[in-house]
């Protein structure tokens, strides 16, 4: 059977949209109808006019577009969490504000953010805060908005992000759990990390900047403060692809992203920013089989991997999500 042309005679067949973010595989990317980083992901998805959606992403992806347009059926080839999102749930948000709470901070002084890598559950913990989401193309945007508030900053869940947008701002950041006083930063950050993103380092753009003289190195913010301080450009994903479309063709550059973005965008004159392949593996779940499966599924009146979210999430959620459009 080939797969991809049974892909396209059901995508005719059915009232569906195929959604891929940037990360996806070639072979699966290639087929989508609607493709982008997850900010313009969650807003097209929205506005598409089917009953289905299949999501080819992760699954906060996918349950940000069933919590912002909760009258369609999300469906995804693969269920795959991200990494990142896992390292936080609702509890342990809550165990983030107690320690601020411990620390004399009480819960009118916080103003909650969550990167719009986490589940549903937190984002609905940050919207009953009336905290709200962001996403790298956004998170300056929102927290200089944040900022007018006069509240600490409770940035969940990347550490990194969170850490490289102080920096730029000028403010004070710290982390849950350091040693030092949360009262005396503006940015309170948790923990989590992206491990696809933690895989490029220093010594990396000093081994490309040695061999290219010249060379611009350019990152996404999931990496560290160390890698984003050395690097030429810092940008979300569309902000990294606009980027590059301006250079000259003939501009060395090394990027720090994911891999098949990368791959994507490469021609001789781009290199990844890692002697690993730097692979998203949940990204990388999703292949032309699952999505076949997924397609199959409607088309059999049989639905598998539809993503459903109770009322009560999908009420907060929204809200926070909400919140990061109005700005
Ligand atoms: P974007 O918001 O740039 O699409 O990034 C999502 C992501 O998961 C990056 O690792
Ligand atoms: Fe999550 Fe990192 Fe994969 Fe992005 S690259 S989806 S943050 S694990």
């Amino acid at each position: 059977m080939d797969l991809k042309q049974e892909i396209l005679k059901l995508k005719e067949k059915l009232d569906v949209t195929i959604v891929a973010h940037y990360y996806q595989h070639d072979s699966v990317f290639e087929l989508a109808d609607i493709v982008g980083d997850s900010l313009e992901l969650a807003k097209k998805s929205m506005e598409t006019q089917t009953e289905f959606i299949v999501f080819c992403g992760v699954g906060f992806m996918g349950q940000s577009v069933k919590i912002l347009a909760p009258e369609k059926r999300v469906l995804m080839p693969k269920i795959a969490c991200c990494a990142m999102a896992r390292m936080i749930e609702s509890e342990s948000f809550l165990e983030a504000v107690k320690y601020l709470n411990d620390a004399g901070i009480p819960n009118e002084k916080i103003l909650p953010i969550t990167y719009i890598n986490s589940n549903a559950s937190v984002k609905a913990e940050v919207g009953k805060m009336g905290g709200m989401v962001c996403t790298s193309s956004n998170a300056e945007k929102i927290i200089t908005k944040a900022l007018k508030e006069n509240k600490k900053i409770l940035f969940v869940p990347d550490r990194c992000l969170g850490e490289n947008i102080a920096k730029k701002m000028g403010l004070k950041s710290t982390v849950v759990g350091r040693r030092d006083d949360p009262k005396d930063a503006d940015i309170i950050c948790f923990n989590g990390f992206c491990s696809v993103h933690q895989l490029f380092s220093v010594e990396d753009i000093e081994f490309f900047r040695n061999k290219y003289p010249g060379i611009k190195i350019i990152s996404h913010p999931e990496c560290t403060v160390e890698v984003c301080d050395e690097s030429d450009f810092v940008g979300s994903t569309s902000q990294i692809i606009k980027y590059i479309d301006a250079l000259d063709p003939e501009q060395k550059i090394a990027v720090a992203t994911e891999f098949n973005l990368v791959n994507r965008l490469r021609d001789k004159n781009t290199y990844v920013l890692s002697a690993t392949k730097p692979v998203c593996p949940t990204m990388n779940e999703t292949g032309l089989q699952e999505l076949y499966d997924v397609l199959k599924s409607i088309d059999d009146n049989d639905i598998q991997n539809e993503v459903l979210v109770d009322e009560e999430t999908t009420k907060w959620a929204k809200i926070a999500l909400e919140r990061m459009f109005e700005i």
